[in-house]
């Protein structure tokens, strides 16, 4: 027995290989991991006559092995790296060639490493448990699976299945994975153990080969004729690179290698996966990639290990507003098995809402997440209540733990909400509200206990986006922040923690990109070429595409709230609010920048509305300009966002430049490959940046100046994080002049340095400004 695994042998003579890695919530594969599991296989290469089988399993409830063990990873040199790649090669070689049975009985996530162990055994079995996932995801890390996954997958699935799965590094639940063949059978998860010993009954002893799954008889064809499968691989490396404009290397390597395994050369197949992860591995993509993981994981950790208030239980919560926020929360709510109170205005809304949320467990039962008893036990989870009716009945919300707040993106509506909630909840109920643009700290003067609200600000649509900004109020009290960020875990979001600010951190950041980019559309420059540039750079989706999505009435009324709050550096073109006034909404109105009905549409073209360039020669900002090229069109785009960061920094909504490069991939999608928004300035140089942004700035005007704590870090040789904290230049003067407050707490210190004076004056000059409509 060992400190990572233990082996029990049945009356049957089947083993079974328990991982258990004591003082761990997981299982990885570290080298002293693979050293034991090296032990075990000794022992069955000499004495496997006894043995009848073998079954891999784990004891931890929520996984069964979870790839190799990164934090070790990146501590090692490269010859290191080296050695443990040929150690896992060697080993899962070893068990593949065992003269007896072998299987994987999956109880929980089975990714990397883990699935590459589960390929090397003779049949797969897992728990009927959608959570669960099951795959290859190293090309999200920039790296391939070269423990002989890339090999064994394609000899088992060909490369044009192999290639779809890689590619995309996609995960799948049980149910999923065996329609993909990836495993060979799904059981209750009681009965897991029984289902292995089954399959080790069918498999007769023997070489494995005689077992093995095969690709389908095409597929066998492609791999062998070696043109079909230039030919497979050469459309699988366009496909990949009209995603990824070749930002991602692991993708042109995974082909190589898939091509490589088709060959049918195991060895030369496994040299390949192990040469390729050695070049990849130092790839600044994927460093960046594998740093932005750390960042993630120890976002999640900070949660559970460095709160100072101990979070709450859930098990009750409610929802007031159940429009495109509010269902997608009471969605992810009820997943996380929370029993939630829907409340709405409208009798109208919430029918809408229940449809919203029933839709979206039907896609969760589409995608085998659920099974349709659980989606339908799920639904249950939700009772609406009308407004009206919560009036008249205040006891309605007693039970509610957290109360979060999805309604209309207006203050005195906001505040209203809060003074209900004020007298109808428990005084220890959380309330939260997931405003996207307002002052948390103004909404909780509506309430007695101020230190019971904070932000829980979800992205749209929430079952899709990762992150959750907890916004912290200068009252917030410490349980009220924990409880916001570990119920956000148990909703599958990662949580970073602000504090209360325009825009907070992620729209902050935002809103001078867009507004920049309307600028650009203002002087004739093509939206279609600024979008192609931006996704060249490594957006998921251009500026105006962007726009488009989250919705032009949702995206017109924020740009004006924030480029109220946010002053001269930020300014938006008149001509943005008679898109909402002629109801171009963007997709969901089938027109904005872009049209999204007709019969081109529908083939998936991109066509821009063509009425709007008449519509933006008509209005006042309209200054026609040379054409930009691809880097012009990224600096005067990414430079904006920079230095809004910076402010960010400077100003204190976070003391942290991780936290920046958390929120703006997780919460913007900007260029994972990247590593954020920081990454990129660090790597860019900050005086190199600075430069630019005067040349911009003489050229466009002071929006592109940079902030003088940029200027400062660049002159000195800073680093972005030392603008924060009072490090910055003008921090010095700031702290005479604003109130400041240095919490210590979960998330690490953070200080509190807004001045929220100003924004609440320029809040009131917001409220005068025409909104195009009433939403968000
Ligand atoms: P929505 O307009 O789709 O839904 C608002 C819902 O609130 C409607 O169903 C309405 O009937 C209900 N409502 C209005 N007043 C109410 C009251 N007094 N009591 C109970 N229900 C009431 O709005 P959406 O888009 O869901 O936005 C809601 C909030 O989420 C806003 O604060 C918005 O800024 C924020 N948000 C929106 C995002 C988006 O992309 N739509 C993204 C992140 C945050």
């Amino acid at each position: 027995m060992s400190e990572t695994l233990y082996t029990k042998v049945d009356e049957h003579g089947v083993m079974t290989v328990v991982f258990d890695h004591a003082g761990k919530s997981v299982n990885t594969f570290s080298s002293e991991v693979l050293d034991d599991l090296g032990e075990v296989i000794d022992l069955l290469e000499q004495g496997s006559r006894d043995i009848a089988g073998v079954i891999f399993t784990s004891a931890k409830p929520d996984v069964f092995i979870s790839g190799a063990d990164l934090f070790q990873m990146r501590q090692m040199d490269h010859q290191h790296v080296q050695q443990f790649l040929e150690q896992g090669q060697g080993l899962f070689d070893r068990i593949a060639r065992l003269a007896i049975p072998t299987v994987a009985a999956i109880n929980g996530h089975c990714l990397g490493g883990g699935l590459e162990l589960a390929l090397a055994c003779n049949r797969r079995v897992a728990a009927d448990n959608g959570e669960i996932n099951i795959g290859l995801p190293e090309t999200k890390l920039g790296i391939i699976p070269a423990w002989g996954g890339t090999t064994r997958l394609t000899a088992m699935l060909g490369p044009a299945r192999t290639l779809s799965l890689l590619l995309t590094g996609r995960t799948m639940p049980p149910r999923r994975a065996l329609r993909a063949r990836v495993i060979d059978e799904v059981v209750r998860p009681e009965a897991l153990l029984a289902a292995a010993r089954r399959q080790i009954g069918l498999g007769k002893p023997g070489p494995v080969t005689t077992k093995k799954v095969r690709p389908s008889r095409l597929d066998r064809l492609i791999m062998a004729v070696p043109p079909l499968c230039n030919l497979v691989c050469s459309i699988a490396r366009r496909r990949a690179h009209e995603k990824t404009f070749g930002n991602y290397p692991a993708a042109d390597m995974v082909i190589d290698a898939v091509r490589t395994a088709c060959r049918g050369d195991h060895d030369a197949s496994l040299l390949c996966e192990r040469e390729s992860v050695m070049r990849l591995f130092e790839t600044g993509t994927c460093q960046n990639l594998m740093r932005l993981f750390f960042l993630r994981h120890g976002a999640k950790q900070a949660v559970r290990k460095k709160f100072k208030g101990t979070p709450q239980p859930v098990t009750h919560a409610a929802v007031i507003g159940g429009g495109t926020m509010g269902s997608g929360i009471v969605h992810a709510l009820i997943n996380a098995d929370i029993h939630v109170r829907l409340v709405d205005i409208d009798v109208n809304a919430i029918s809408q809402a229940l449809c919203r949320i029933k839709k979206l467990l039907d896609d969760d039962v589409k995608s085998k997440r659920r099974s349709p008893l659980q989606a339908e036990q799920a639904m249950r989870r939700v009772s609406p209540v009308t407004l009206g009716v919560l009036e008249s009945q205040p006891g309605g919300l007693k039970l509610a733990d957290v109360v979060i707040e999805a309604v209309a993106e207006k203050m005195d509506v906001k505040r209203q909400v809060f003074e209900l909630l004020d007298r109808t909840t428990r005084p220890d109920a959380v309330l939260a509200s997931n405003t996207s643009s307002m002052s948390v700290t103004e909404m909780s003067e509506a309430i007695n206990d101020p230190g019971r609200l904070v932000g829980m600000h979800f992205f749209n649509p929430v079952s899709k986006m990762p992150l959750v900004e907890v916004v912290r109020t200068p009252a917030s009290d410490d349980q009220a922040l924990a409880t916001a960020a570990q119920l956000s875990l148990r909703m599958g979001k990662t949580p970073i923690l602000v504090n209360d600010a325009p825009g907070f951190l992620v729209n902050r950041v935002l809103i001078p990109y867009l507004a920049e980019a309307l600028a650009m559309c203002s002087e004739g420059e093509s939206i279609v070429r600024i979008d192609l540039a931006m996704k060249r750079w490594g957006m998921p989706m251009g500026p105006f595409e962007l726009l488009d999505q989250i919705g032009l009435d949702v995206a017109i009324y924020i740009l004006h709230s924030l480029e109220g709050v946010l002053g001269k550096h930020v300014s938006v073109p008149d001509w943005i609010d008679q898109l909402g006034d002629r109801g171009w909404l963007g997709r969901k109105s089938g027109r904005g920048f872009y049209e999204y009905k007709g019969r081109k549409a529908a083939k998936g073209r991109k066509l821009p509305n063509g009425k709007l360039a008449e519509l933006i020669r008509s209005g006042n900002a309209f200054k026609p300009a040379g054409k930009l090229d691809d880097a012009a069109i990224v600096d005067r785009l990414v430079l904006p966002m920079v230095n809004e960061a910076a402010r960010l920094l400077d100003e204190g909504v976070t003391d942290s430049t991780d936290t920046i490069d958390l929120g703006t991939v997780f919460g913007l999608g900007l260029a994972p490959f990247r590593g954020g928004l920081i990454q990129y300035a660090q790597d860019e140089g900050l005086s190199q940046l600075v430069e630019r942004m005067h040349v911009l700035s003489l050229r466009y005007g002071l929006r592109f100046a940079p902030v003088e704590a940029l200027s400062h870090a660049a002159k000195a040789g800073l680093d972005m994080q030392q603008i924060a904290g009072g490090n910055g230049h003008k921090t010095e003067k700031r702290k005479s002049t604003k109130r400041q407050r240095q919490v210590s707490g979960s998330f690490g210190k953070v200080t509190t340095g807004i001045d929220r004076g100003r924004w609440l004056r320029n809040g009131q000059a917001v409220k005068t400004r025409r909104r195009t409509t009433g939403k968000s």
